[in-house]
């Protein structure tokens, strides 16, 4: 098959990439995206880094063996997990979310401090920390764990009330640093702009990875001449879960904006035949 028709496959531990999955969907419509939201895994953000980086090489596995000419990995604790992992030994180019979602907050601040929340996984890993020196980024990076954001996103409670005190009671401790930007270091964090943007209020500016990683992707298909051509119409968007299907298909379509998502269930290690070495 010609690689430019091949799909992009993109995965999270749950609904958060799908915030990904959007951005590339307006930077990159002709493209055919599978997503695979390993949601009976979730939280990966709780979870130990050896068994993300299991659970994301099997998704690679499978993902690889449907036939993808790229792999996102839209979740900040999969790529402090298994990143480097997964660029050494998946067949195919790796794009990840922290590096993109440093530059966003390189753009924006003006202090150099900057906040990243994100899940436990993600702050105890000081993958920001550890990314920005390596980037050269003169900031001055503080790490803060909310992992009860996400369980509001996966729990249906976004536009909830109650997502607006649960936000609170974290952040307003952190707000009294001097910081000017926050990173939304969970790619389900963008499903709570609006709660998390009315507790920050108008001096901090939130920025996520979702854009950046995005064009991430259209420089490295530009570069490879990858690109599906606009010509052959909208691409077709497949989205896979490996836990319950219904709360998917709803929650997805309300994040995407749309009709409930056409969601299918995934059993991970499907894909018999081939099997990345590790
Ligand atoms: N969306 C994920 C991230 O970016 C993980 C959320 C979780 O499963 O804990 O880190």
């Amino acid at each position: 098959m010609d690689i430019r028709q091949r799909p992009i496959g993109v995965f999270d531990s749950g609904l958060g990439g799908l915030t990904v999955v959007q951005a590339l969907r307006d930077l990159l419509p002709a493209e055919d995206l599978v997503y695979l939201g390993d949601t009976a895994n979730y939280p990966y953000g709780e979870r130990t880094l050896e068994e993300v980086r299991s659970f994301a090489f099997a998704i690679a596995d499978d993902l690889v063996a449907r036939g993808i000419k790229l792999l996102v990995v839209a979740c900040n604790s999969a790529t402090a997990a298994a990143l480097d992992d997964l660029r050494r030994e998946v067949p195919v180019p790796v794009i990840g979310v922290v590096d993109p979602g440093l530059r966003a907050a390189a753009k924006t601040t003006r202090t150099g401090r900057v906040l990243v929340i994100g899940t436990r996984l993600t702050t105890t890993s000081r993958i920001y920390e550890l990314a920005a020196s390596r980037l050269g980024h003169q900031m001055q990076v503080t790490s803060l764990a909310c992992p009860e954001f996400v369980e509001l996103v996966e729990n249906g409670l976004a536009d909830h009330p109650q997502a607006r005190l649960v936000i609170s009671e974290r952040l307003d401790p952190m707000l009294s640093a001097r910081v000017d930007t926050m990173v939304l270091g969970c790619t389900h964090f963008p499903l709570l702009a609006r709660p998390l943007s009315e507790v920050v209020g108008r001096r901090i500016t939130l920025v996520s990875s979702a854009d950046e990683t995005a064009f991430e992707v259209r420089d490295l298909l530009v570069r490879t001449g990858w690109s599906r051509p606009l010509e052959d119409g909208v691409g077709h968007l497949t989205v896979l879960t490996t836990g319950d299907v219904a709360s998917f298909r709803r929650l997805g379509g309300r994040f995407l904006g749309g009709p409930p998502l056409d969601v299918r269930h995934h059993v991970l290690g499907g894909s018999e035949g081939l099997r990345i070495a590790r």
